[in-house]
């Protein structure tokens, strides 16, 4: 077909499809006519059929319906779970693809070179390795309830789940406890297009050096039997969180302790840390304490040096540098990690470090003006990474190190781009593996000021 003659599938189109790349993120790449297609469920080599979920002008998105041949790659997946898409490639191929997927971002979207890129640090546990599942509610074909994830591309059909292989056994046991419980209650779950139905979210989260559990049922505007709960499920600490949200989330909301605990302890880098229900944490813990020593011997400290800890959650990276730094000041926007940061300093008996509440992008020169000029900074941002003003606010800082956590290559690719940019020479990249089965890719990022 000539390319003037091309048209664009339409959404819901089936196509048949060859892929030839994966994409960042973890979709297959097919082209037609050099018009590409993302498809989720395919690896490069499979022949499938897809259909069109999106359509765009340079674009389109489609979901694999059937695997028409094979990847030579493909091996058998272990477990039907939308959480693990690359289970499907052996192992040593999904740490090669990530790590060709760095040196990607970095020279093509960042157009950086001349820093050293380190072999990928594979993961500890390549499955039951996650600290935390958030799970929704759902309703079979049957119309009975369940717990599960929602399909690939689905926002209301939720796929039951009965073993979870990313969460270890005892965190399966509490969600089926709680699905029991809350079947024997007769509750209903959330409809995610009338808006009606209790149950939301199921949020599951575990100290895997403490052994303590949490568990956190999320719902709508409504009522429940919180002791007969608390009666029926086996954990440390069981928390209500009440929504009206429209956005399926289980961020906000009001929360309450229904039994034990408000909060989870769990033990890394030699210290020990308690973590708030809305606050982050590395979802692998093994991992976590990895990626923390990297970034550590990234930061090279002497004893002396004012660390900046920006995005610092409950604290764990500036606490884990702290006493080889002269003094550690972090700041993070949710209020709750901040406390937890605070009591964490205090509990490890941790005196040189402070906390702030802020947003990075305003409070950032103010943290300045307190603490003067940092020597080193450490920023572990989101996956959207900085925005070019939070980027200008750090080289307005001035620190002569950024050791810089990522957890997405392609944003970090412009914002070391914008560093170099203004003189700082990014030395050396470390990829880590957290998340096996998925394509996330998380690395550490030194810049040195010239
Ligand atoms: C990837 S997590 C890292 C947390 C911590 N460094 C750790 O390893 O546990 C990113 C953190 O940035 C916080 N955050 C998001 N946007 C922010 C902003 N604009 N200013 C400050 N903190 C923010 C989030 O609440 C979250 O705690």
């Amino acid at each position: 077909m000539e390319s003037s003659t091309f048209t664009r599938p339409e959404k819901g189109a089936e196509l048949d499809l060859r892929i030839d790349a994966l994409a960042y993120g973890g979709n297959g790449i097919a082209r037609l006519e050099g018009y590409v297609v993302f498809v989720s469920g395919a690896i490069p080599g499979d022949r499938v059929r897809a259909v069109v979920t999106k359509r765009k002008r340079g674009y389109a998105e489609a979901r694999t319906l059937d695997v028409l041949e094979p990847s030579p790659e493909r091996i058998v997946p272990l477990a039907d779970h939308p959480g693990a898409p690359w289970q499907v490639l052996p192992y040593e191929r999904q740490l090669a693809v990530k790590q060709e997927q760095v040196r990607d971002a970095l020279t093509r979207i960042g157009h950086l070179d001349g820093f050293e890129l380190d072999e990928i640090v594979p993961a500890v546990e390549q499955w039951r390795y996650r600290n935390k599942l958030e799970y929704s509610f759902g309703t079979d074909a049957d119309g009975a309830l369940i717990c599960g994830f929602h399909a690939p591309g689905s926002w209301h059909q939720i796929v039951a789940v009965s073993d979870c292989l990313l969460a270890s056994e005892r965190s399966n046991v509490a969600r089926e406890q709680v699905l029991a419980w809350c079947r024997a209650q007769g509750l209903e779950a959330f409809d995610r297009r009338t808006h009606t139905g209790l149950l939301r979210n199921l949020v599951v989260r575990e100290g895997r050096r403490t052994g303590q559990l949490q568990v956190r049922l999320v719902t709508g505007p409504g009522e429940l039997d919180g002791a007969s709960l608390a009666a029926a499920v086996d954990c440390d600490g069981l928390t209500w969180t009440r929504t009206d949200a429209l956005a399926e989330t289980t961020q906000g909301g009001v929360t309450e302790i229904v039994a034990g605990a408000p909060s989870l302890e769990e033990e890394l880098c030699g210290l020990r840390f308690l973590i708030s229900p809305h606050a982050f944490f590395q979802t692998n813990t093994e991992m976590a304490e990895v990626l923390y020593g990297v970034a550590a011997q990234r930061a090279d400290l002497k004893g002396w040096e004012r660390v900046y800890d920006l995005y610092c959650g409950i604290g764990t990276v500036g606490l884990s540098l702290a006493a080889r730094a002269g003094e550690v000041w972090g700041l993070e926007i949710i209020p709750e990690a901040v406390a937890n940061a605070i009591s964490n300093a205090r509990r490890n008996e941790v005196k040189n470090a402070r906390f702030f509440a802020g947003d990075v992008r305003l409070a950032l020169r103010e943290l300045v003006d307190e603490a003067n000029r940092p020597d080193v900074c450490v920023i572990d941002p989101p996956r959207a990474g900085l925005s070019q003003k939070v980027v200008r606010r750090v080289i307005e800082a001035a620190p002569r190190r950024i050791v810089y956590i990522s957890c997405n290559p392609t944003t970090l690719a412009p914002n070391a781009a914008q560093l170099v940019e203004t003189g700082y020479v990014l030395r050396r990249v470390s990829p880590v593996d957290m998340f096996p089965q998925t394509p996330h890719i998380e690395c550490v990022a030194v810049l040195d000021r010239a």
